[in-house]
């Protein structure tokens, strides 16, 4: 992987090793390797992955996500990805975000488009579960992966057996190692996810994927949306709406499957599991978001030249010591009777507009499967690996239980 030149205006007291991707540490302990980032300065400037800035404390990454006049979304990847497609809504700044915003909040996911969502996942759930063998399975492929994309499939109107060939890019996007494979990855995405759309906008009745109809209904300034735009904010779910669950849904389940006091206080007490679920993704922050400086300027004493890449990481911010003390223990009480406030959504205007979405599933996994798994552990010898890259999941997990 490419290890930059320090710019000039970086002070070499600032340049610290940290590639999110490739450290060997990421892979065996990613905790504890983001928890020692607690030693490090609030800013510090990585040579590694073409070189970008890291912001280790919470309050700064709320910043750097919420004031677009320094940070601009218009680049996410890190590394930067070269002539890369624009996803809407993500990569647009305010003004121009906003329209966009709302169509998906007011239209794709509004209380209509997403009334079955609900009953859908419990559905999906069970039927993975029966699918399982008795007392065993590998939960990121035979689960993980599964239940979000047949949710994404089924909303979009789309066919559940493109799942396999969807899995694929997915990985490349997220998960490629250099620039070359996560542009692959867009690259198999952008040309199914065209073929896709020009078959279904051939015949729009046949479709019955609530997001689908609410895509073709919505109206921009009163205009119907363009092929261009259609094409986009598809892409934008399929590559945010995804990986990004399995992800999720990796950590949280082995955290459950390690510890039988947090298991069994959910099975006693589930009307905690609402505060739970937040300590949760507080705790296991999964994405590594990237943004530009939108000019030159000095901010907490770091001179920022525009277009240096800042990056923005939930699982940094959740294991901020300043922020969360005792950050890597799970207490589910710690939000003192209020869901704990964290970023693992992200915040200001990019707040994730799929929360309600990822929570739903997130829940109806721990509801349906906790109760169905007793005495719930990972499969013994069983080597854990986390898969890093713009989010980080699990590799492989294999779970048993008393059938
Ligand atoms: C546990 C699961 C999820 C996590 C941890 C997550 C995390 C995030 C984060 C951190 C952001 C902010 C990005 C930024 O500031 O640039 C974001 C934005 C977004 N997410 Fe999610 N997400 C999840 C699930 C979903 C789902 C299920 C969908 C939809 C199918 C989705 C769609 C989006 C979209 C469209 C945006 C961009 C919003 C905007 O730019 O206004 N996400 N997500």
């Amino acid at each position: 992987m490419e290890t930059a030149d320090i710019p000039a205006h970086v002070p070499p007291e600032r340049v610290l090793r940290f590639d999110f991707r490739n450290d060997e540490a990421i892979r065996r302990d990613p905790w504890g390797y983001i928890a020692s980032l607690n030693d490090r300065p609030d800013i510090f400037f990585s040579p590694d992955l073409g070189g970008y800035w890291v912001v280790t404390r919470a309050e700064l990454i709320d910043d750097v996500f919420s004031r677009h006049d320094l940070f601009t979304a218009t680049s996410l990847a890190i590394p930067k990805l070269e002539n890369a497609t624009p996803l809407i809504p993500n990569n647009f700044d305010p003004p121009e975000h906003t329209g966009y915003r709302k169509i998906l909040a007011n239209k794709l996911f509004s209380p209509r488009a997403l009334s079955t969502l609900e009953p859908d996942t419990r559905t999906f759930c069970l039927q993975l579960f029966e699918a399982f063998e008795p007392g065993r399975c590998e939960f990121v492929h035979d689960f993980a992966y599964k239940l979000p994309i047949d949710i994404f499939l089924s909303m979009m109107g789309a066919d559940l057996a493109l799942r396999d060939r969807c899995l694929e890019w997915i990985r490349l996007i997220f998960r490629g190692r250099s620039a070359e494979e996560t542009a692959a990855g867009f690259i198999g995405a952008n040309e199914f996810v065209q073929e896709w759309l020009t078959e279904q906008l051939a015949d729009p009745e046949q479709n019955k994927g609530s997001m689908f109809q609410a895509l073709v209904a919505a109206r921009l300034e009163g205009r119907p949306l363009s092929f261009a735009e259609m094409h986009s904010i598809t892409m934008m779910l399929f590559s945010g709406g995804l990986d990004t669950v399995t992800s999720q849904m990796t950590h949280i389940m082995r955290f459950l499957a390690e510890s039988p006091e947090h298991r069994q206080h959910l099975l006693d007490h589930p009307d905690v599991l609402p505060y739970a679920l937040e300590e949760m993704l507080r705790r296991f922050g999964i994405s590594f978001i990237g943004r530009a400086a939108a000019k030159d300027f000095e901010y907490h004493g770091v001179a920022f030249k525009k277009g240096d890449p800042v990056c923005a990481a939930t699982p940094i911010a959740g294991l901020d010591a300043r922020a969360f003390p005792d950050p890597l223990r799970v207490d589910f009480g710690r939000g003192k009777g209020r869901r704990v406030k964290h970023l693992g959504f992200g915040s200001g205007p990019h707040l994730c507009i799929g929360a309600y979405l990822a929570r739903t599933q997130l829940t109806i996994m721990i509801e349906e499967l906790l109760p169905r798994m007793p005495n719930l552990r990972v499969a013994p010898g069983a080597v854990i690996e986390n898969a890093a890259g713009a989010t980080m999941m699990l590799k492989s997990l294999p779970l048993e239980w008393d059938a």
